[in-house]
């Protein structure tokens, strides 16, 4: 399937994608390029074409006038969970300032801009599958990425609620897949949690999603997720299967036997994603062939 709208557009969209250099980012501005459309990137500290830092008024205003994008993509974020409960005014000026500064300019600036901004399957928590109004949040990085959802919600804004997995193209971020991946090959343990479900996609899907949401830009908040979800264990040990790999280094626990947690993460994050099948006219995967489909992007470097 191909999801192009450049061949029935008059005019390609210019589509600037803010944190285009962190996990998925990197791999969305690839996507996109090899798709055809016109990408601008911009990261905050690492190689892009655009250097900003967007929770900064200032700085925020000047990059979209010189950019000025038909769609922005907000990648821009704190995703570490731990931090964001730390440092709550960080959270909030990384998660949520820099999306109100995005509004902001779209407002003021007289040009139709559409932005794209990517949530989280966190605001959940309770039994699962979670439809869009089943919002539960239960720490500091679940509150700033709802607020920031509050503050998209005051222009024309498509909200993606997702969870992702796959190869990361970036040094220093790594994936979920990554980390049980290098645990399997270097015989390093790690403890899988069995109380934890979640329905996340992989970013070969969400990357085609974002390009369909980019050509009919749906209004509204959506949760984009796999069908028929799992725990955080039974999906490491059908991945590290997947590969062909020994999962003799990695044990089941639950969240109440570790200690290393230092914040709250809801124990049951599946989405439930038949609004945006709906609204898009498409029918995402299954998980377990996401997994199938993530394990081959390793074993082409195993
Ligand atoms: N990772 C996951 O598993 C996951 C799951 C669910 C939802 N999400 C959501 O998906 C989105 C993308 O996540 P990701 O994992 O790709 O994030 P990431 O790798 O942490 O990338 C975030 C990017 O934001 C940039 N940035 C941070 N603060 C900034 C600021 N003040 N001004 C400008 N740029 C700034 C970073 O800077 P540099 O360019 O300097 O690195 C980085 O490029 C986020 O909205 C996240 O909440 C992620």
């Amino acid at each position: 399937m191909h999801y192009s709208m450049l061949a029935d557009n008059h005019r390609k969209p210019t589509v600037l994608i803010l944190g285009a250099a962190g996990l998925l980012g990197s791999r969305l501005n690839v996507f996109l390029k090899s798709n055809g459309y016109d990408c601008i990137t911009h990261s905050l500290s690492k190689p892009a074409q655009y250097h900003a830092d967007i929770s900064d008024a200032e700085q925020a205003t000047n990059l979209f006038n010189i950019a000025d994008p038909d769609v922005i993509i907000n990648l821009v974020a704190l995703t570490d969970v731990d931090k964001c409960e730390r440092e709550p005014n960080k959270s909030y000026l990384m998660n949520v300032r820099t999306v109100e500064n995005i509004v902001h300019w779209i407002k003021t600036s007289n040009k139709t801009c559409h932005l794209i901004h990517i949530s989280s399957d966190q605001l959940y928590d309770g039994l699962g599958p979670h439809k869009e109004n089943d919002v539960t949040l239960t720490n500091y990085y679940a509150f700033s990425k709802y607020a920031a959802e509050i503050a998209c919600g005051s222009v024309k804004s498509t909200i993606l609620r997702t969870n992702f997995f796959g190869k990361s193209s970036v040094k220093d971020r790594s994936s979920i897949t990554d980390w049980i991946y290098d645990s399997a090959r270097t015989g390093k343990s790690i403890q899988v949690f069995e109380d934890i479900m979640f329905a996340p996609i992989s970013i070969t899907t969400l990357n085609k999603m974002i390009g369909l949401c980019i050509c009919k830009q749906p209004i509204g908040i959506y949760n984009l997720g796999s069908r028929h979800g799992m725990s955080k264990a039974d999906f490491a040990y059908f991945f590290v299967r997947s590969l062909g790999l020994s999962s003799r280094n990695m044990s089941r626990t639950i969240t109440s036997r570790v200690n290393f947690l230092q914040t709250y993460r809801p124990k049951d994050m599946r989405t439930d994603s038949s609004l945006f099948e709906r609204e898009l006219g498409i029918k995402l995967p299954e998980l377990a062939d996401e997994i199938k489909l993530v394990a081959e992007e390793y074993r082409e470097v195993t």
